[in-house]
């Protein structure tokens, strides 16, 4: 059972290599070009039966770096009519140092890099090659965390902003409704192209598009410079999931420059980075009243109180100390542990603004419970973390590789839980890690 969707998994990410360009789609019509987090969670999936493709996930996504470091949300390698909003809304290249090489956005994504290469070191048998090359590429993730720290950071606190909710990867969380309410978008003339591909319901809603494509135009109108849309963006958030995985991959990066050797200075500003963000983390954005890490509005400056999946992010990053993580966790099972639910709804089934089968508003993903598996062993909750494992196959095995799927135990066995697109890669990616790491 356990090999057969091991193989299962293997050949979804064979049959989304797009060879001829090296890298993977996350899947096919719904999202045809590369995309920077998948593609991280991806290389980690070939790690274990594919090691070239792995790096060439890697090197591909580099090849889009802009020159201040800046790595894309999406990179525009191929053409493709079934996604929108693509290239041409996006003119990344009126930032003066966007790539040249490929249209790409210009926004980002979690920095998943520095803990993809990590992972690839310690699945790798033949640990010569792959810090040969981890050594090539190591630098240009470095460049990335020096663009964060340096452009993204207006306080000085070790806490990076995203500017727009496609940079959180958590697109359409109940978390920015309130930032919606503070400004109004004109309505576009636009077609969806998502929409063609997956039950509307189960998407954002067009108005909401409003609001995303706002945001793209007002930094359009800055030429995508930081620090203008540090000015005025009506979005700016620091967003625990994605401070959480920039901590884990400094953390990495720490490590494999150590194993390398010979950087003493980069290790140093990493070190230096790496406690100004941890210590700010668990001051600014830690709840005491809802024991969890909130998003944090920098433009209205004040914490959004909602839990959400991406409130736990911090204990794969090593982050709350452990009476802290023992409160996290007493949160997450009284509000998302739930006989009735499978862990881990992506917003708090508790919480009127739960919907279990809207993208980011209640369904459950892999990748964060992935992060949330290896983030509770690492605390040894080991028995939860046993839990989201069983949820996590149980999904996968009654569903399929699905993009994302309905956290509650549904009654009919007819019934379909698994939402968004099919034949997933990084669902493909993570099963393939957990079931093979699996003792
Ligand atoms: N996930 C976004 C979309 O749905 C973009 O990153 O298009």
């Amino acid at each position: 059972m356990k090999q057969a969707i091991i193989e299962q998994a293997k050949s979804i990410l064979n049959s989304n290599f797009k060879k001829e360009q090296g890298f993977t789609i996350p899947c096919e019509g719904l999202y045809p070009f590369q995309w920077n987090w998948d593609s991280g969670f991806i290389a980690i999936g070939f790690a274990h039966f594919d090691i070239e493709k792995a790096k060439q996930e890697v090197i591909t996504l580099l090849k889009g770096q802009w020159g201040n470091g800046f790595i894309p949300h999406i990179l525009f390698h191929n053409d493709s009519d079934t996604y929108f909003p693509g290239p041409e809304f996006h003119q990344s290249k009126l930032h003066h140092l966007a790539s040249q090489q490929v249209n790409t956005t210009g926004m980002t994504q979690p920095p998943v890099l520095g803990f993809a290469l990590k992972e690839l070191y310690e699945i790798v048998d033949d640990k010569q090659d792959i810090l040969h090359f981890i050594s090539s590429q190591i630098d240009k993730v470095f460049e990335n965390h020096k663009y964060f720290y340096n452009n993204r950071d207006p306080k000085n606190e070790g806490l990076v902003y995203i500017y727009h909710n496609w940079e959180s990867g958590t697109d359409n969380s109940p978390i920015w409704d309130d930032i919606w309410e503070t400004f109004t978008p004109p309505q576009y003339d636009f077609e969806r192209r998502d929409t063609t591909h997956v039950d509307s319901s189960q998407r954002p809603t067009n108005r909401e598009y409003d609001y995303y494509l706002y945001l793209i135009e007002l930094a359009k109108q800055h030429h995508y410079n930081d620090k203008k849309i540090a000015e005025t963006s009506p979005f700016l958030v620091q967003d625990p999931l994605f401070n959480a995985m920039l901590i884990k991959s400094n953390e990495a990066l720490i490590d494999l420059y150590t194993i390398i050797g010979d950087n003493t200075s980069k290790i140093d500003t990493l070190s230096k980075w790496q406690k100004k963000s941890k210590t700010n983390f668990n001051s600014k954005l830690f709840n005491k009243e809802l024991g969890a890490y909130v998003h944090y509005d920098l433009r209205n400056e004040k914490q959004i109180p909602f839990v959400s999946s991406s409130s736990f992010a911090a204990l794969y990053a090593n982050i709350p100390n452990p009476e802290q993580a023992k409160t996290l966790v007493n949160t997450m099972m009284t509000k998302f542990g739930n006989d009735d639910q499978y862990l881990c709804a992506s917003f708090d089934p508790t919480h009127d603004r739960f919907n279990p089968r809207k993208y980011w508003r209640g369904p459950v993903w892999i990748n964060l419970n992935w992060m949330l598996y290896y983030g509770l062993k690492h605390y040894n909750f080991n028995d939860i973390a046993k839990r989201l494992k069983e949820d996590t196959v149980a999904l996968v095995t009654k569903y399929g590789f699905y993009e994302y799927f309905d956290s509650r135990k549904l009654e009919r066995p007819d019934e379909k839980g698994g939402y968004g697109g099919n034949n997933f890669s990084w669902s493909a990616a993570l099963i393939i890690d957990i079931l093979t790491k699996e003792k």
